[in-house]
């Protein structure tokens, strides 16, 4: 971390007894010790030169739907300032996620809202030298927001993880428990979180349900795998690629098919995160009275076929589900603790190496979360 005058700070002025001590306006800010200013007074600039802090950080610069990548950035940013009900943690592990992805498309943040540092999830220290992780829903408590903001993810309004350091709201700090690695707790509060809120609250399915997880090699998809396993679930998966077919049976899949392909038998519920491409098969593969939960659409969000038909036909419930909540997030952390559950890491890269992770992401070969340190 590093600290620079602010060339586009606030300049503090001083009217000397000549200017008769009135304020002066803004016209007259100019970056000279002393002066006239427009109405002939005399003045000496007080010498206050505001301290920035800046650290390493990973933010959207520009926004491209086309060419995502073309809009991330590796540089110097300014580093959190404390605020009243807000902490700073220094971050050791962060992951990414498609949501980033999204963001330098310009879905969910605002180009007025640029430069914005990326990353929804973290593990650090905080101030007092406690290990942490971070729930990263801004808001959903009224905790250090206004009373009318609406909740955000961090990466939305507030700025994100892929940097040093990274300022929430108190409430939103959890302990890590001492089980987990930093790379590890920082696959949690995204990917993993969401998939947990799919599985045990929105699918609402029990211990020898079946349940189909489309794009295996997804960070939410083998989330949903290995907790389904280890919830006593008989989890089915679909991968367009042999390899990740694979993986998705070494993790405990019963059976892991080509996109597409149908599955051995009806499921009680669907985790489905592609979205357009696989949405067909997804109302298709369910049995009658059973649960689509939706919470992202990598592929687009139109299908083709909506197969609606069977939808209302069989009463097919659709689901909608987004991130979880601060106690879901406690729960998942002490179901990985207790039950050995580790997240899927695809790859730990340093920070200074986030491009090489967000092209790995963009063009779909990961299997599991990639995670980036500092
Ligand atoms: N609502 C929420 O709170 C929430 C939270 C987390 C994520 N999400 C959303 O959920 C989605 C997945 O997120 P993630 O972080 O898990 O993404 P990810 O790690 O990039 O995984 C995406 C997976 O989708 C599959 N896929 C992509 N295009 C496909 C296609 N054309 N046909 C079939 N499969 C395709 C791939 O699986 P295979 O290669 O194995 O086929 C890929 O691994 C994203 O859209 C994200 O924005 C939403």
């Amino acid at each position: 971390m590093g600290v620079r005058a602010d060339d586009a700070g606030v300049w503090g002025w001083q009217p000397s007894s000549r200017a008769g001590g009135s304020n002066l306006p803004s016209c007259c800010r100019a970056p000279w010790q002393e002066g006239v200013c427009h109405r002939g007074l005399w003045f000496r600039r007080l010498l206050v030169e505001p301290i920035v802090k800046v650290m390493f950080a990973v933010y959207a610069a520009r926004i491209d739907r086309d060419e995502p990548l073309s809009g991330l950035e590796l540089g110097e940013r300014p580093a959190p300032e404390a605020r009243p009900g807000w902490s700073t943690v220094n971050v050791k592990a962060a992951s990414l996620n498609h949501h980033d992805l999204w963001s330098l498309r310009g879905v969910g943040l605002a180009e007025d809202k640029l430069p914005m540092i990326l990353g929804c999830d973290a593990a650090g220290v905080d101030e007092d030298g406690n290990e942490v992780v971070l729930h990263s829903v801004i808001g959903q408590s009224g905790h250090g927001v206004g009373p009318k903001e609406p909740r955000s993810i961090l990466t939305e309004r507030y700025q994100g993880t892929f940097a040093e350091q990274v300022a929430v709201p108190t409430w939103n700090v959890l302990p890590k428990p001492k089980e987990l690695s930093f790379e590890e707790a920082a696959c949690l509060p995204t990917a993993w979180l969401t998939a947990y809120r799919m599985l045990f609250t929105n699918a609402g399915v029990r211990p020898g349900d079946s349940v189909l997880v489309q794009g295996a090699g997804g960070g939410v998809a083998t989330a949903a795998i290995v907790l389904g396993k280890a919830a006593g679930l008989r989890v089915f998966a679909t991968s367009r690629d042999e390899a990740k077919r694979k993986r998705a049976l070494e993790l405990g899949a019963v059976e892991a098919v080509e996109s597409g392909a149908r599955l051995p038998q009806r499921v009680d519920a669907v985790i489905e995160t592609v979205g357009a491409a696989t949405w067909s098969h997804s109302v298709k593969s369910l049995k009658p009275g059973g649960t689509l939960v939706i919470s992202g659409a990598t592929s687009g969000d139109r299908p083709s076929h909506a197969e609606l038909t069977r939808i209302f036909f069989l009463e097919l419930k659709v689901v909608g589900s987004t991130m979880g909540t601060k106690d879901e997030l406690e729960d998942l952390l002490s179901f990985c603790a207790a039950t050995g559950v580790r997240p899927v890491i695809d790859e730990v890269l340093p920070m200074d190496r986030a491009r090489e992770g967000f092209e790995r992401m963009e063009s779909g070969e990961q299997f599991g979360k990639i995670v980036l340190t500092n």
